[in-house]
C-alpha cells in the first residue's frame, strides 16, 4: 500500500487477486469478529488463513493492537464454511483510536467486495445507555449515529470511488431488515429473546470512555449503545451495496451519574465478551445457515 493515505482501486484489487489466488474459497458472506466473537473464525470448516501482515497491500496491525487482543490468533482472514456456507472472518479489526486512517479502517471492505462478498456481519463490544439493557444483552443493530463521520471524519472522504458506488450513497436502511427480522425469529427458537435488544450504536472516536456529560448527551440523542467501531465499516459496505447485519455485545453500562462510584474498563468488558461469546457465535452460526446463498 502507499505511504501516503491515498488509496486506489488498484491497491483493493492487488490484494483481493491474491487472496484469490491462494484460496479456493469464494465468500459470499464476511463477519467482523469483534470483541466476544474471536472465535467464530476457529470453527470454519476447511480454513484457509492469512496473517495480515502476510497479505499484498493489506493494513498492518498496530502493537497495541496485537497486544490487548482477547486472543492469540487476532490479526488475520479467515476463509472456510460455517454450515456449508462459505465466509471469510476478520480476526481482528483496525481502529480509528490506533492511529489508522479511515480508508486503512475498511480497507478490508472493498477486498471483501472484489471477492464476491454480498453481505457484510459486523460485531462490537459496546456500553449501554438504554435503562432497559443489562450487561450480557446482544444488540440488535437498527441504525446507528456516525458522530466521527457527522464531524467530517468520514472513510467515504475524497473522490469518489464510482467503481464502487455513488458519491451520496444512502444510509438509511443500510442495516438490512430481513436480516434483523430472520434474527430475532433465531433468538426466539433458541431460547436467547430475554437478552436479545433492537437499538441504535453510536460510535465515537475513543480510546477514552465517555464522561458523564458526554454519556448524558448520547442518552439525550436517543443512543442505546456506544462503541468505537463499526461506523465506518458500514459506511463502506453501504456504499459499495452489501447487506449489511450488525451486534453489538453489551459489555458495561454506560456511567450516566455523578453519584455512581463504579467506573468502566477494558478487563471488565472484556470479561463480558467471554460470557456470551458462545451464545453470540451460535446466533451468527445460524443466521449464516439460513441465509439463501450458496
Ligand atoms: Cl462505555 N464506551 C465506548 N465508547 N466503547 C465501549 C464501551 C463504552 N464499552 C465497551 N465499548
Amino acid at each position: 500500500m502507499h505511504s501516503k493515505d491515498q488509496i486506489c482501486y488498484e491497491d483493493y484489487q492487488q490484494s483481493a487477486d491474491w487472496l484469490l489466488s491462494q484460496t479456493q474459497h469464494r465468500p459470499k458472506v464476511a463477519i467482523i469478529c469483534g470483541s466476544g466473537l474471536g472465535l467464530l473464525a476457529d470453527a470454519l470448516k476447511c480454513q484457509d488463513s492469512f496473517k495480515y501482515g502476510d497479505i499484498p497491500g493489506f493494513p498492518q496491525s498496530t502493537v497495541h493492537a496485537i497486544a490487548s487482543s482477547v486472543q492469540g490468533h487476532a490479526g488475520r482472514l479467515v476463509f472456510g464454511e460455517l454450515k456449508g456456507k462459505t465466509c471469510v472472518c476478520m480476526q481482528g479489526r483496525f481502529h480509528m483510536y490506533e492511529g489508522h486512517s479511515l480508508c486503512k479502517v475498511t480497507f478490508p471492505i472493498r477486498v471483501f467486495k472484489l471477492l464476491g462478498v454480498e453481505t457484510l456481519i459486523v460485531t462490537n463490544a459496546a456500553g449501554s445507555l438504554n435503562d432497559t439493557y443489562h450487561c450480557g444483552d446482544i444488540m440488535v443493530i437498527k441504525d446507528h449515529i456516525n458522530l466521527p463521520g457527522l464531524a467530517g471524519l468520514n472513510p467515504l472522504n475524497g473522490p469518489n470511488e464510482e467503481k464502487f458506488g455513488p458519491r451520496f450513497p444512502p444510509m438509511s436502511g443500510v442495516y438490512d431488515k430481513h436480516l434483523r427480522r430472520m434474527a430475532f425469529d433465531i433468538c426466539k427458537s433458541l431460547g436467547f429473546a430475554q437478552f436479545v435488544q433492537e437499538g441504535v450504536y453510536c460510535m465515537v472516536g475513543g480510546p477514552n470512555f465517555e464522561s458523564i456529560a458526554e454519556a448524558r448527551l448520547l442518552h439525550r440523542l436517543g443512543v442505546d449503545a456506544v462503541g468505537m467501531s463499526t461506523a465506518p465499516e458500514v459506511l463502506v459496505a453501504g456504499h459499495c451495496g452489501m447487506r449489511v447485519f450488525g451486534l453489538s455485545l453489551i459489555t458495561n453500562k454506560v456511567v450516566k451519574s455523578y453519584e455512581d462510584t463504579e467506573s468502566v474498563n477494558h478487563e471488565s468488558v472484556l470479561e463480558v465478551s467471554k460470557m456470551r461469546s458462545e451464545t453470540l457465535q451460535t446466533l451468527v452460526t445460524e443466521l449464516v445457515s439460513r441465509m439463501d446463498i450458496n
